[in-house]
């Protein structure tokens, strides 16, 4: 495979064998029309960066149904809000502010106050058209250089540009940079926050990848990318959202940088997250883990207890197709969204339920595929007597 930023040649250190659309949730009459992939990954020693090799056109996921609105999920809600509060001490007054895959607006929303110029750029139809009737200016469109260029009054002067998410599903990351080099004003600032491949590590959450996630990041990888183009990780912050993520600071070149850059360069050192040695432990640690969930369940079958997944994330694709587990383990999943209920999960073909149904067939156990929303969830189900398992340790 060839790495996406440096065109070097690399050999992927894992398979997770064929997989379908992470968030493809597919009704009956469509199973024999079904898209899959070879899920691989591999390893850039020379930027650090953890990557997919295959994968789909962001076409095919960023279309007119993208089944996920960041106001759905008041952790999500909250998070943002706290986040915007962070963001602040950036803006000056009547600052220029743009984000990259601005999904419902949610985010964008808080800048609507004190004569701030905002603009959104979101490529899924449904979540664009539901920010724009909020009133949030809304690009329905990929964010690259063709696209920033029709926004003059942007380009050069924008303060901050913000992205949450969704910078690893961004193909052509040089596109990405050059198109955040066009619009940023000299003492600009791009903030953005992703899954952190250290966390991944260690929690096994190898759910992590999917299609989506082209690359999960490290502070080494992201320092290493955009010094290439002339920009400087200047902050880190720690996450809990995603499992673990990693709230990157990018300004241009020989700005002040933050003490902590370089403690958590050290600690990636440390702990070898900047080379593949890293990598092949976790490829042994995943296996591990699906030998360990797969006696998990069929211990659970044998003594005649039955299950449910909790939440059809997009997560949960990885694990159902990688561990190959099928409705003869898990009778349905439940989850809130409209879009995915009456439609069953990606490849394995799961049933999914809506919360009523949840309620109403109560299993012996429960798989919790959204195990990063364990507190919330755990905590609305507290009439749930049964089991709560995961892959991760809840
Ligand atoms: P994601 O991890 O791919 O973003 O998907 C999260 C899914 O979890 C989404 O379909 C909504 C679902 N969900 C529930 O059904 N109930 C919940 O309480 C939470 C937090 C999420």
């Amino acid at each position: 495979m060839k790495c996406k930023i440096t065109n070097k040649s690399i050999d992927p250190f894992m398979s997770f064998g064929k997989m379908p659309i992470a968030n493809g949730f597919i009704k009956e009459e469509n199973f024999s029309k079904e898209f899959f992939y070879n899920m691989e990954v591999g390893f850039n020693e020379d930027i650090s960066l953890f990557q997919l090799n295959d994968h789909p056109k962001p076409e095919m996921m960023f279309n007119q149904n993208y089944p996920f609105f960041t106001g759905s999920s008041e952790y999500m809600k909250n998070h943002f809000n706290k986040y915007y509060e962070f963001i602040k001490k950036y803006l000056k007054t009547k600052s220029k502010i743009i984000e990259i895959g601005s999904n419902d607006g949610t985010f964008l929303k808080n800048f609507l106050k004190d004569g701030n110029e905002i603009l959104g750029f979101e490529p899924s139809k449904n979540v664009a058209d539901f920010a724009k009737k909020n009133k949030i200016p809304t690009v329905n469109n990929f964010f690259n250089k063709s696209t920033v260029k029709n926004f003059k009054e942007f380009l050069g002067k924008t303060d901050l540009i913000c992205a949450s998410n969704v910078i690893c599903h961004v193909p052509n990351l040089k596109d990405l940079i050059e198109s955040i080099d066009l619009l940023l004003s000299s003492d600009g600032t791009f903030v953005f926050e992703e899954p952190y491949l250290g966390s991944m590590f260690e929690k096994v959450a190898y759910d992590q990848i999917y299609d989506e996630h082209i690359y999960i990041f490290s502070a080494s990888s992201v320092s290493k990318i955009f010094k290439m183009f002339n920009f400087e990780l200047v902050d880190v912050l720690p996450q809990t959202t995603h499992g673990g993520s990693m709230r990157y600071i990018i300004k241009r070149e020989n700005k002040p940088i933050s003490p902590k850059v370089k403690t958590i360069l050290s600690y990636e050192s440390e702990n070898k997250l900047d080379s593949l040695d890293s990598c092949i432990k976790f490829k042994k640690n995943c296996e591990i883990s699906k030998e360990n969930i797969l006696n998990k369940i069929n211990f659970l079958k044998k003594a005649g207890k039955s299950i449910c997944g909790y939440a059809a994330t997009s997560k949960s694709t990885t694990i159902l197709n990688y561990c190959k587990i099928d409705k003869s383990c898990i009778d349905f999943i439940c989850d809130t969204t409209i879009e995915k209920i009456g439609k069953f999960s990606p490849g394995m073909h799961i049933p999914i339920k809506d919360m009523n149904y949840f309620h109403n067939n109560m299993t012996d156990c429960i798989y919790l595929f959204a195990w990063n929303h364990k507190e919330e969830i755990l905590n609305k189900e507290k009439q749930f007597k049964g089991e709560w398992f995961s892959h991760v340790s809840l």
